[in-house]
């Protein structure tokens, strides 16, 4: 794929995730219609639906050939010659939407070949659309500001911020908790935003020096990935696997400032995320 066909790519993305947060957050219902997923504390609202249709529809018509798999409708494969596939969340951070919270976004992520290439985070409640595409370095943009966005300079564990999140099944939910416990003496602080993809731009955006969780799926991770990757974080899976792979909601992915890398991801193996 050319530069100018990853600049449009980038650009297409950025505009239908905006559009979409713009949607999620001018119609947000008073009371919001729910249903659960994989435990009765995952939740999916009207709204992720409306938003996931909403991006379907636009990818669609401006890329008919182009696979799409989303949270919340699946998989679609592309007939295009070029393999070029959308990763969609409509809504990450749908607990936080649905109590009106504002860590939650809009993630698209492209891949061409199976590689992500493009990463595009938009999170409305802040103002704030986070993007990459591969060797263009990583951006924020806020009230018509654009700045470029690096990973923090952090060196030492004991004063590193570490994000994290929960898995939505109890059993997985008490061993984290548990490790995270473990971990907590040893680094400066934890926080929780519970919007993955946020979590993963925040490592990028220094506002954090690392996130840890497991659990995610391609949807949560495709987009902020990129976005580590060009801002200089290391974002990897603890035992090795890609991050593409369809068995990525067994492993623990770890992102965080390159200064820490090898100190996190000792003390993930020390408490037992490994
Ligand atoms: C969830 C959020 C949350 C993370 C979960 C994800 P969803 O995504 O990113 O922070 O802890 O693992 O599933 O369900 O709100 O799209």
């Amino acid at each position: 794929m050319s530069v100018i066909e990853t600049d449009d790519l980038l650009a297409l993305a950025r505009d239908i995730a905006r559009e979409a947060g713009g949607m999620l957050l001018d119609r947000r219902p008073e009371i919001l219609r729910t249903d659960t997923k994989s435990t009765p504390t995952d939740v999916v609202t009207e709204m992720d639906r409306a938003a996931e249709d909403l991006i379907r529809t636009r990818i669609r018509a401006a890329r008919p050939g182009d696979g799409i798999v989303g949270e919340e409708s699946g998989e679609a494969a592309g007939s295009g010659a070029e393999r070029v596939r959308w990763v969609v969340d409509p809504i990450d951070g749908t607990v936080n939407y649905l109590y009106g919270l504002p860590l939650w976004t809009v993630s698209i992520g492209i891949e061409v070949d199976a590689r992500a290439i493009i990463g595009v985070v938009a999170v409305p409640g802040l103002s704030t659309t986070y993007s990459a595409a591969v060797g263009g370095g990583a951006w924020a943009e806020a009230g018509g500001q654009r700045r470029e966005i690096h990973a923090s300079g952090a060196r030492d564990l004991a004063t590193s911020l570490i994000a994290t999140g929960f898995p939505y099944a109890a059993e997985g939910r008490a061993r984290h908790g548990a490790a995270v416990a473990t971990m907590l003496p040893q680094v400066r602080d934890i926080r929780r935003s519970g919007a993955a993809s946020l979590d993963l731009c925040w490592v990028a955006d220094g506002r954090v020096d690392a996130y840890l969780e497991r659990g995610l799926h391609v949807w949560d991770a495709c987009a902020g990935s990129v976005i580590c990757r060009e801002a200089g974080a290391v974002v990897d899976r603890l035992d090795g696997g890609d991050l593409g792979a369809d068995d990525l909601p067994e492993a623990l992915v770890v992102a965080s400032a390159p200064g820490i890398a090898g100190q996190i991801r000792d003390l993930a193996r020390a408490v037992g995320l490994g």
